[in-house]
């Protein structure tokens, strides 16, 4: 369910650095792995209205480590990061994305869910974690920034894994899904679909 709080009608793309864009409130209220969460979302973020399918698909098939740490890459308004806090507390969780309303949004949104497990940072891809390594890096890549900045989410992604971490991710089947497959095959030495639902599918490597 979506509330809109304010409109101006324009509008920019989600991975925009700084938006301009009016600020276009809404909150966002769903259930994700049988517990209720409320979302702040505005004009120029993801998936503004609802929670993405691709995202709602991760959630659902995502396998969370007992205790450690875990990265939300281009986290958006927070979605993923924060299931995972609210489903473990015991995580240590870092959530970053370029966009600065994101990054807003995101911390508002710890606060409406009160997860406290969390850091956002704002940044480029790896660059707001250089030189830490996670237990679990989630992702829904940014595929509309381009196929190159979506797939660097993959091969960047071992220097940022601990041993036997895994990176997963939600493609599209249709837009970059075997690219995605090929990708992960190649950096990691082995790939397996964890879910598939409405054309999109989440997929899992392990770093060996
Ligand atoms: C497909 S959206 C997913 C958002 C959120 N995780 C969700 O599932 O609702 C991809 C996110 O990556 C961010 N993004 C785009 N380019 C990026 C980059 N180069 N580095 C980090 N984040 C980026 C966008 O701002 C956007 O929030």
């Amino acid at each position: 369910m979506v509330s809109l709080l304010q409109t101006d009608g324009r509008d920019e793309h989600y991975f925009t650095e700084q938006p301009t864009s009016k600020l276009e409130l809404g909150v966002v209220h769903t259930h994700l792995r049988g517990e209720l969460f409320q979302f702040l979302t505005a004009s120029s973020v993801f998936s503004k209205r609802r929670v993405d399918p691709g995202t709602r698909l991760l959630i659902e098939a995502m396998e969370l480590p007992e205790s450690g740490s875990l990265l939300d890459l281009g986290c958006g308004y927070g979605v993923v990061g924060i299931v995972a806090a609210t489903l473990n507390p015991n995580l240590k969780i870092v959530m970053t994305d370029v966009n600065r309303r994101a990054v807003w949004l995101s911390k508002k949104n710890m606060e409406r869910n009160k997860v406290t497990n969390i850091e956002v940072r704002k940044g480029r891809l790896y660059q707001p974690v250089a030189g830490l390594s996670f237990h679990t890096i989630l992702s829904n890549p940014p595929t509309t920034a381009g196929l190159k900045t979506a797939l660097s989410v993959v091969s960047q992604a071992p220097e940022h894994l601990k041993e036997e971490g895994l990176l997963q991710i939600v493609v599209r089947t249709r837009t970059g899904g075997k690219r995605f497959l090929s990708e992960l095959k190649s950096v990691f030495g082995n790939v397996r679909i964890q879910a598939r639902k409405s054309g999109y599918r989440v997929l899992i490597s392990k770093k060996p």
